[in-house]
């Protein structure tokens, strides 16, 4: 589904990322960690060719990035959701609308989705918060749109950059709960997370495996974790 072959990033001084490899096969569920700053982020982004390399290769499908052009990356984006850590709404439009954007940019029908729809949001808790704009919501409540957001168009391969991170407990077990069952379903899952009690707690349900980005190098993180 995709693919890095001894990638490097660099965002123009020295290396970010160095040499790293991973095969995403199709139904697997990742998590990956590492400090702050580590590049996490970037190494989403070069998973869903938002950055291309700067060496090695990254194939999105069986595409190598570097000869993907805009519209190759714009149609592979719509099996790939993505939770940004930011969230990026627009804010003058409703938090409904905004989830259901991927559907309107897919040239989906919205109206006949209207119960898809209604469901996601009920199942991440937003229902009653439907017609707020982004910048009315709470941290929380925006990372949870951000989730359902991604999943609209039920992608093959979700990448959730820190979905959690502003969410209580029993909201987070929800959150993952919800990307769990996707992944049930076949999709593929890549959680980047700080979270070490939730990485633990999931992987009593899903066979998971941890990776973790450290001194520029893509590790697969211990048995222990
Ligand atoms: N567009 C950019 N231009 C230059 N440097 C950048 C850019 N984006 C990120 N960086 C730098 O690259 C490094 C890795 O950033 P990245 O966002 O990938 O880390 P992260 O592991 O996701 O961190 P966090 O856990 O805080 O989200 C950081 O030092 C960051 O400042
Ligand atoms: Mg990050």
């Amino acid at each position: 589904m995709i693919e890095l072959d001894n990638v490097a990033y660099s965002y123009g001084g020295a290396e970010l990322l160095s040499d790293v490899s991973l095969k995403l096969a199709p139904g697997s569920f990742h998590f990956l960690t590492g400090p702050s700053g580590a590049g996490k982020t970037t190494f989403l982004k070069l998973c869903y060719g938002a950055l291309v390399p700067t060496a090695g290769q990254a194939r999105i499908f069986d595409q190598d990035v570097r000869e993907m052009t805009r519209d190759d990356i714009a149609i592979s984006r719509r099996r790939i959701g993505v939770v940004h850590q930011d969230c990026q709404f627009l804010d003058h439009v409703s938090m409904a609308e905004n989830v259901a954007m991927p559907l309107k940019v897919a040239g989906r029908d919205v109206a006949a989705e209207q119960q898809n729809l209604d469901d996601l949001l009920s199942w991440c808790g937003l229902s009653s918060r439907a017609n707020a704009l982004p910048p009315q919501l709470s941290g929380g409540e925006r990372q949870r749109a951000a989730l359902a957001r991604a999943v609209i168009l039920s992608p093959d391969v979700i990448l959730a950059d820190e979905p959690t991170g502003n969410v209580d407990w029993e909201m987070s077990q929800r959150l993952i709960q919800l990307l769990v069952e996707l992944n049930r379903m076949g999709k593929t899952v890549m959680i980047a997370s700080h979270d070490l009690g939730l990485i633990r707690a999931t992987k009593q349900h899903v066979q998971a495996r941890v990776l973790r980005i450290s001194n520029r190098r893509l590790q697969l993180a211990g048995a222990d974790l």
